[in-house]
């Protein structure tokens, strides 16, 4: 009998230990291909760089070194993960005042890197992800901060920001063929409605929620018989772009929000695209140039009183409520990179007040969520942490 206690005990102390291996082990993958990449990024400007490659190195010798050490002493490896954490931080500063001295193509394409399934992506395109590398590994720990800033129009509507620029664009109702803009935060505030915007008329009608913009360029849902996603330049007021999206037609991506079929979504990685499957939310990552689809993925995230999503640096957060509404909450979380599993990810609660959200619109420059919640326009600033520590958490005492 006692024997058999013992032997159950040992094998819980093994299962556990296999556990954090597993963690340790997905970390420590993690950090080498982070380092690959920096490494090809470091070697194009390796002449004004050398500094910086050695020190790289060093950090991969030790990366190394703790995969041996990996199991042998738990404490101790904690204390040289954080290390470790405190160097990528210091590196990532370094890569930051780099690009800074040489300006870079805007950001990103990491999480390609650490997703194994790659997507076809033609060679030359490949090139250009060297310069675009980014080491964006944020999670958001919670909900900081709100200001109510105005309240305009409808009870269902967007207002977003261009992260590039200042201005601002709204979206009154459910579907229109026009929208306004704003040279600042500060214009709209000040305007009576919304007559200090200039109103721009598109060539299609709009519908629903799902609309975004990035980088100067608007990209707007569009519903008849079938549902296209159209890019408009807001520089000269012209289509650039179209296609159609394979979704199951007038089936809401967010039940409490039946008008939006497709959310499509900028964050620090570019133009993704939520939309329903089944009783599930997939996700689909877009080429904001050309509207291809480059790859997919099944959040498990339900469609059921989900009211609202968004994403920041390659990770969906799904917002769900109730009817009649009460507080709006995180409530399931997906992560291309893999880094963060649902379980892992805290529950978040939005400040409580008027309580339904027909849109929350990701700032990456300002890390800002741009909510319209029943006419209201309110920011609600977000604090983040490195997803490093939410999957090598430290002991509870
Ligand atoms: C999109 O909006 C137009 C104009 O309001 C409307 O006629 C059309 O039925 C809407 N499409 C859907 C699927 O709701
Ligand atoms: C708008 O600008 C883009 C390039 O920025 C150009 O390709 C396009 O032809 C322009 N369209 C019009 C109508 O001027």
């Amino acid at each position: 009998m006692k024997s058999g206690f013992l032997f159950s005990l040992l094998l819980s102390f093994l299962i556990q230990l296999s556990e954090a291996q597993y963690h340790y082990q997905g970390l420590m993958n993690y950090l080498e291909s982070r380092m690959v990449a920096m490494e090809e990024r470091i070697a194009l400007w390796h002449e004004q760089n050398n500094r910086y490659t050695a020190d790289l190195k060093k950090f991969r010798q030790q990366a190394s070194d703790l995969l041996e050490k990996l199991g042998k002493d738990h404490s101790k490896l904690r204390l040289d993960l954080e290390g470790a954490g405190a160097r990528v931080d210091r590196v990532e500063r370094e890569m930051d005042y780099i690009e800074t001295k040489n300006p870079p193509k805007p950001c990103v394409k990491a999480a390609d890197k650490m997703v194994e399934q790659e997507a076809v992506v033609k060679e030359k395109k490949k090139k250009e992800e060297f310069f675009e590398l980014s080491v964006c590994m944020d999670l958001v720990s919670s909900i900081r901060a709100m200001k109510i800033l105005k309240r305009v129009g409808s009870p269902k509507g967007i207002w977003t920001k261009d992260a590039r620029t200042a201005k601002v664009y709204i979206f009154n109702g459910e579907s229109e063929d026009t929208l306004y803009e704003f040279n600042s935060r500060e214009e709209l505030s000040t305007s009576t409605g919304l007559s200090k915007g200039k109103q721009i008329t598109l060539p299609s009608v709009w519908n629903g929620t799902g609309h975004a913009v990035y980088d100067g360029f608007l990209y707007y849902v569009s519903e008849r018989s079938e549902l296209q996603v159209v890019k408009y330049d807001l520089k000269n007021g012209s289509v650039t772009d179209s296609a159609v999206l394979p979704v199951e037609a007038q089936t809401p991506v967010y039940s409490l929000n039946p008008e939006t079929t497709v959310d499509l979504i900028a964050d620090e990685e570019g133009l993704w695209a939520l939309y329903p499957a089944g009783n599930t939310i997939n996700l689909a990552k877009m080429d904001p140039e050309t509207l291809d689809i480059e790859q997919m993925w099944d959040t498990s995230c339900p469609r059921n009183n989900a009211e609202a999503a968004f994403m920041v640096c390659g990770t969906v957060y799904v917002v769900y409520n109730t009817r009649p509404s009460s507080r709006s909450r995180i409530q399931c979380v997906y992560d291309v990179a893999d880094m963060v599993t649902n379980d892992e990810a805290p529950l978040l609660y939005f400040p409580r007040r008027y309580g339904a959200h027909s849109s929350l619109k990701y700032n990456p420059a300002e890390r800002q969520l741009y909510g319209w919640d029943d006419g209201y326009q309110i920011l609600y600033r977000l604090a983040l942490k490195k997803k490093l520590w939410a999957i090598a958490p430290l002991p509870e005492e």
